[in-house]
């Protein structure tokens, strides 16, 4: 072996011959989808961190030893110490809790927004330069809460969300209409839970709008199923929730900052004034690249599309006001 690694993977090795590096906080089913996936891509190297000890690194053991079977040079290592993850390009925080049965909404509020809080000292202390990709639910508080407590601008502050939700209803209307699920394209806004706001206008099958080959009714149904997607999940798995799709959503997401690929993707960012809202996150249409969020991008949204993103906005503010009262913010 030379000095230099051998892998051509791009991102992975570029021709400065910096490896990038992802950390990966929290190291459960989502955390270590995200690892995974973006070992499958040769983005860079991976720490998956977290608090319960052996986890980070038997999951990160077991990554390592899939490498040789699909061809990856990612080296992934796991650790329970927040130093580890120094010179991150990528922080991907997927650390919190679910919600459990007999957890109010609050209590998840305020127990994810003590862990945001915390760890988010530690990203500012160890990887001050990184492009943060929050997963934590409630995806647009958390990401809010990580965005005051990082100091960051706020394009190096983003939530994942619209892509998973748009990549549901993708599947969701490829299905439908028995077509390739690479033909459909959609985009999904507003907060991710109930209130967020798909959007059936801007979706097409091969630059073909729905409205022209489903009736009102079929995409009603599929708006309604791409709401309650992430219940779906829940109510088949009975305890957890899902972690593939948000795995390959949040990894799509480092690839485009990685290699300044510019995707143009629904996701939580800052607003300062766009679609009339400001000092909140919320799921809209970015250009994503080395720089984190490079734009967003102001769509004609219609004015129902338009009141069910302010709604959406309503309840984000609403949990960021429950977070301020609890002193967390
Ligand atoms: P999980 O329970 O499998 O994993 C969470 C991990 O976080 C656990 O291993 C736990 O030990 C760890 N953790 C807790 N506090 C920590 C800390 N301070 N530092 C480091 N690690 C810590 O849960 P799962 O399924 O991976 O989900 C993670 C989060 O992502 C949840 O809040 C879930 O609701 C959310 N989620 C969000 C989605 C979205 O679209 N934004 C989609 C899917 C899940
Ligand atoms: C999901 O949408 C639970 O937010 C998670 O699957």
């Amino acid at each position: 072996m030379g000095t230099s690694t051998s892998s051509t993977a791009q991102g992975t090795e570029m021709a400065t011959g910096k490896r990038f590096k992802i950390a990966c906080i929290g190291a459960g089913n989502v955390g270590a989808s995200v690892a995974q996936y973006c070992a499958e891509m040769e983005l860079g190297d991976i720490v998956l961190t977290d608090i319960v000890e052996g986890l980070p690194h038997g999951k990160a053991l077991d990554l390592t030893e899939a490498g040789p079977i699909r061809g990856y040079g990612s080296i992934v290592t796991g650790t329970n110490d927040y130093a580890d993850i120094a010179g991150s390009d990528v922080v991907v925080v997927t650390a919190g809790l679910p919600r459990k049965p007999g957890m109010s909404r609050l209590d998840l509020l305020s127990r994810n927004g003590e862990i945001i809080a915390g760890l988010s000292a530690e990203i500012a202390k160890h990887a001050p330069d990184s492009v943060v990709i929050m997963v934590t639910n409630p995806l647009d508080v958390m990401t809010y809460t990580a965005f005051k407590k990082l100091g960051f601008p706020p394009n190096r502050v983003v939530g994942m969300a619209g892509c998973l939700d748009s990549a549901r209803m993708r599947a969701f209307v490829a299905m439908e209409l028995g077509v390739s699920m690479k033909n459909v394209d959609t985009m999904v806004l507003g907060s991710h839970g109930d209130d967020m706001v798909p959007l059936p206008g801007y979706t097409t099958v091969s630059g073909i709008p729905i409205t022209a080959l489903l009736p009102q009714d079929r995409i009603d149904a599929i708006v309604e199923r791409t709401r309650k997607g992430g219940g779906e999940i829940v109510a088949l798995l009975k305890s957890g929730s899902a972690y593939y799709a948000p795995g390959a959503s949040a990894a799509r997401m480092a690839r485009s900052v990685l290699r300044n690929e510019n995707q143009l993707l629904p996701c939580s960012a800052y607003l300062t004034g766009q679609y009339d809202l400001e000092d909140l996150y919320l799921g809209v249409p970015v250009r994503l690249g080395r720089d984190g969020v490079q734009e967003i991008v102001e769509l004609a949204i219609g004015d129902d599309a338009y009141a069910a993103l302010h709604h959406s906005a309503d309840e984000v503010r609403t949990g960021i006001d429950e977070l301020r009262k609890l002193g967390l913010l």
